[in-house]
């Protein structure tokens, strides 16, 4: 299979391009830089698809990056790289004279209300309630194309948990200094995958077909995993005091009012169709994803 994967340069991307080619397939990554191997979005408006069998989109600036500050322009940013690339793609795919078989779109499990005690399975309700919900909806809706010729599928991720990027990244250096804790009260509900889970959905879906819809990229477990919970199990794989919590004053002030909810809030969410998808997890505990993730110095 001839795999399209925008955003295929970054954390997940690298990832899910190292597991298409080790099944035997050809990725091209679209970029904003030009590059070997690899097209531009801009090429990709002016061009149309090149031939391929299956599309995806990773495409989106980082909405924790701590060194920005949350105002209207950065805002517009990341809405701008998720639906703009979105459409891009989506635009090229319903023009192209030989469409994919199959169109994957990444988002978020933002779509969900924060909740202490709801679960959501892939049929809840949400995507109306603030900035990041609505951002999940106007960028799923960028994503459809008419017609059946090529299955789509939205793939709702959880934080994604990995040794080159994402969450934990950012957190390692004060975990592994006997500085990590719990955010806040460590209550909220930590919804999570492992980076070669999500890689290993998109991949599934891509070479199974009849999955199509709406699939939630969480890990089972993850439906009663807590941020404390987390903090718990980084100290316990890393061997060190985990206990130091990060206040949630502290936390809005670096991240703004309305970003900090992604950390101090969190959605319980259960992969059910996924699962029914007949997916199956290769670390679906947490235990065992933090000792695959941190296990190597
Ligand atoms: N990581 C997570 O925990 C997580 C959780 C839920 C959903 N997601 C979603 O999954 C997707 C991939 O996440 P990731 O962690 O792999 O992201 P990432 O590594 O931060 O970025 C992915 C790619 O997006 C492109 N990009 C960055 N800023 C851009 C901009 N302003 N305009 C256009 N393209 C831009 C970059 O490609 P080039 O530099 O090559 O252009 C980058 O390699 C994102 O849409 C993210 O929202 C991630």
């Amino acid at each position: 299979m001839r795999v399209l994967v925008g955003g295929g340069t970054g954390f997940i991307g690298r990832a899910l391009t190292q597991l298409l080619r080790s099944h035997g397939h050809e990725v091209t990554p679209v970029s904003r830089r030009p590059g070997k191997n690899q097209i531009t979005w801009d090429e990709l408006s002016r061009l149309g698809l090149p031939p391929c069998e299956g599309a995806v989109n990773l495409a989106g600036e980082n909405v924790l990056n701590p060194l920005r500050r949350w105002n209207e322009s950065f805002r517009q940013e990341v809405v701008a790289s998720r639906v703009e690339t979105t459409k891009v793609l989506a635009k090229a795919i319903a023009e192209a004279e030989h469409p994919p078989r199959t169109w994957v779109l990444v988002t978020g499990v933002g779509y969900y209300p924060p909740s202490h005690s709801a679960e959501y399975t892939e049929e809840s309700p949400g995507g109306d309630f603030d900035f990041f919900s609505r951002l999940v909806s106007h960028w799923e809706a960028a994503a459809k194309i008419p017609g059946d010729a090529t299955r789509q599928v939205v793939v709702r991720s959880g934080v994604v948990l990995g040794r080159d990027g994402g969450a934990i990244a950012q957190m390692l250096w004060p975990f592994r200094c006997g500085l990590g804790g719990p955010i806040a009260s460590g209550c909220q509900p930590f919804p999570w995958i492992h980076v070669a889970d999500l890689a290993g959905i998109v991949a599934h879906v891509l070479e199974q077909e009849g999955v199509g819809g709406i699939l939630n990229g969480v890990a089972p477990s993850a439906v009663n995993t807590t941020n404390g919970d987390f903090a718990r199990a980084m100290g316990s794989v890393l061997r060190r005091p985990a206990v130091l919590p990060l206040p949630g004053f502290v936390v809005s002030a670096i991240f703004g009012a309305e970003r900090s909810v992604m950390l101090l809030e969190g959605q319980r969410v259960v992969p059910k169709r996924t699962l029914q998808s007949n997916y199956q997890f290769a670390f679906p505990d947490l235990h065992s994803a933090l000792q695959d993730i941190l296990a190597s110095p």
